[in-house]
């Protein structure tokens, strides 16, 4: 079976509709048809000022989401970041092959250390440890949001470096981006992404919100001009986004709803994809808090996925220290 590797940062007390139609819904399918890691990079979230309690908590949140989406333990290794010690010290290594300048050119770094008033080398190097996360795994496929595009080049590129230097060592991933759902646009400001660092309120869903406060706020989506109920990204940003949305998770092709909706208008569109959304979203929320509930089987879970995900990474680094040159690892 190939592999696959994945992550997603706890730096909110829920994922959204984008984390999910972007990355996490070819997670879930994934665990099928590959040996597929899944990973809460909590070593990712302290690049940018946090609060230990509340990461220690969204760690375990964001776990019991992942299951709650459908994770299966039985069928992928699911850990968080910080358990496996291997991370940061691939990370190392791998700084150590990265150019200065080629780290700079990274937008979303461009971006985050623009807003940020405290910008740290752990920012900077926030792609380099993504990239250990990936090597350490043997990955073939990478499943994330076009966003992660960016990063994904790095990573081939210094997997390819490390190997024309040193002899092969990694497998050189790629990156699986599904193209419909590959950006989720922010409701309210349908020319840009639904983020959780730049989106007000009304621009993202959260996929524990409240159904009542779901359905507000597709009601309220921002549309465009015009009436007609047609998927043009370029020219009808808000509407397509609506009918990306409606057509996955309600898996009928969006010319279907284009002829269901034709005459019809923006309203009528968004009333029945409030339904769909929130629908959608409830029960996840129910078994989140149903896996929170027991959290001594959630820890058990994770350090059983931990345990898994470190008998591969400690392969991994100890074959990296050998081409380096290094003794090996204790
Ligand atoms: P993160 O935590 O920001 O986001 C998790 C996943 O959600 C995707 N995503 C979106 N997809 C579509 N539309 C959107 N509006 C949207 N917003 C977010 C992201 O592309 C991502 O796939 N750097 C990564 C975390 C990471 C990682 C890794 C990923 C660390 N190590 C190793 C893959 C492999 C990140 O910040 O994701």
């Amino acid at each position: 079976r190939p592999r696959v590797l994945s992550g997603i940062q706890p730096t909110a007390d829920s994922f959204h509709l984008g984390n999910y139609l972007g990355a996490l819904r070819s997670w879930v399918e994934m665990q099928e048809t590959h040996d597929a890691f899944y990973c809460v990079v909590d070593l990712h979230a302290i690049t940018i000022s946090h609060d230990p309690a509340q990461l220690r908590r969204r760690s375990l949140v964001a776990a019991a989401q992942l299951l709650a989406l459908g994770l299966d333990p039985q069928r992928c290794t699911l850990f968080v970041q910080s358990q496996v010690p291997e991370h940061p010290m691939l990370s190392w290594i791998l700084e150590c092959h990265t150019g200065f300048g080629e780290a700079g050119r990274m937008t979303q770094f461009k971006d985050k250390s623009a807003k940020n008033e405290r910008v740290t080398v752990g920012l900077f190097t926030y792609p380099v440890l993504q990239a250990a996360d990936i090597l350490l795994y043997q990955a073939d496929a990478v499943p994330v949001g076009e966003d992660q595009r960016q990063h994904l080049e790095l990573v081939r590129d210094l997997a390819q470096r490390f190997n024309t230097t040193y002899g092969r060592t990694f497998t050189v991933p790629s990156p699986y981006i599904v193209k419909e759902t590959g950006t989720i646009q922010d409701l309210a400001e349908p020319a840009r992404k639904m983020s959780k660092s730049a989106s007000g309120p009304s621009g993202i869903i959260d996929l524990l919100e409240e159904p009542a406060r779901i359905r507000k706020k597709i009601k309220s989506a921002v549309t465009d001009t015009g009436r007609e109920i047609v998927y043009d990204p370029e020219n009808k940003p808000g509407v397509s986004n609506l009918l990306t949305i409606f057509s996955t998770l309600a898996a009928v092709p969006i010319v279907e709803l284009q002829n269901r909706y034709e005459g019809k208008g923006y309203g009528d569109l968004k009333k029945d994809l409030a339904e769909v959304v929130a629908d959608f979203c409830a029960p996840i929320a129910e078994r989140t808090r149903s896996y929170l509930d027991d959290q001594a089987e959630l820890d058990k879970i994770l350090l059983a996925g931990a345990e898994k995900a470190h008998a591969v990474a400690a392969r991994t680094l100890a074959h990296a220290y050998e081409r380096i040159g290094f003794r090996q690892p204790l």
